[in-house]
């Protein structure tokens, strides 16, 4: 199945542009130091005591990921109160299928590359690739009309989101 994505996907987090307006180093004061040593030197003539210099607006925060999180989330929440029901095996596997394609977004491993991130990347990508295996297990366990795997699947797609945020997100 082909996805289309919508063109926040095809940015790359981990590009400096991107990152968060906190994690960015403020170079805007430096600049206006140096402005402001400029004018004193004369060197800007006119331009000096005029309007005060509008601050920078704050780069924007890479929501990137966090939308991709939500995507997941429906995908995730959707299939619960219809687990226990043979009718939507179909809608079932779909969902897990879903989860399976978002798990393989490079934009997992661009969260972890981005240079400001000082944690420990490997156990990221373990739980990515967890989430990723559940959720194959758990298409494949509908499909085939499992249920009883389904529900076992389930649960471990469920156990890598709270693993995953439970080490790497501050506001958990
Ligand atoms: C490999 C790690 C990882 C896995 C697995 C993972 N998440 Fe996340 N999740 C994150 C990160 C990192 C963020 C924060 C993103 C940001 O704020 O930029 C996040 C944020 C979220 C948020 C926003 C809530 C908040 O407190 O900020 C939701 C909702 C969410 N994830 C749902 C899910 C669901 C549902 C699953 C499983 C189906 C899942 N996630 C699996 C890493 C993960």
């Amino acid at each position: 199945m082909k996805r289309t994505r919508p063109d926040s996907h095809h940015r790359r987090p981990w590009d400096p542009g991107n990152l968060r307006a906190a994690d960015r180093p403020d170079r805007s004061a430096a600049r206006r130091l140096a402005a402001a040593l400029l004018c004193v030197a004369g060197a800007l003539g006119s331009g000096c005591g005029g309007q005060p210099q509008a601050l920078e607006p704050a780069p924007p925060r890479d929501l990137a990921l966090l939308e991709l999180m939500i995507k997941l989330q429906a995908l995730h929440r959707g299939m619960e109160p219809v687990l226990r029901s043979e009718a939507h095996l179909p809608q079932l596997a779909e969902a897990a299928r879903g989860i399976a394609s978002l798990a393989s977004d490079p934009l997992f491993e661009g969260w972890v590359r981005r240079p400001d991130f000082q944690r420990d990347p490997t156990r990221f990508e373990a739980f990515r690739v967890h989430l990723l295996d559940s959720a194959q297990q758990a298409a494949e366990a509908a499909e085939a009309g499992d249920r009883e795997r389904l529900h076992r699947f389930y649960a471990q797609i469920d156990g890598s989101c709270v693993a995953c945020h439970k080490r790497y997100l501050e506001t958990y």
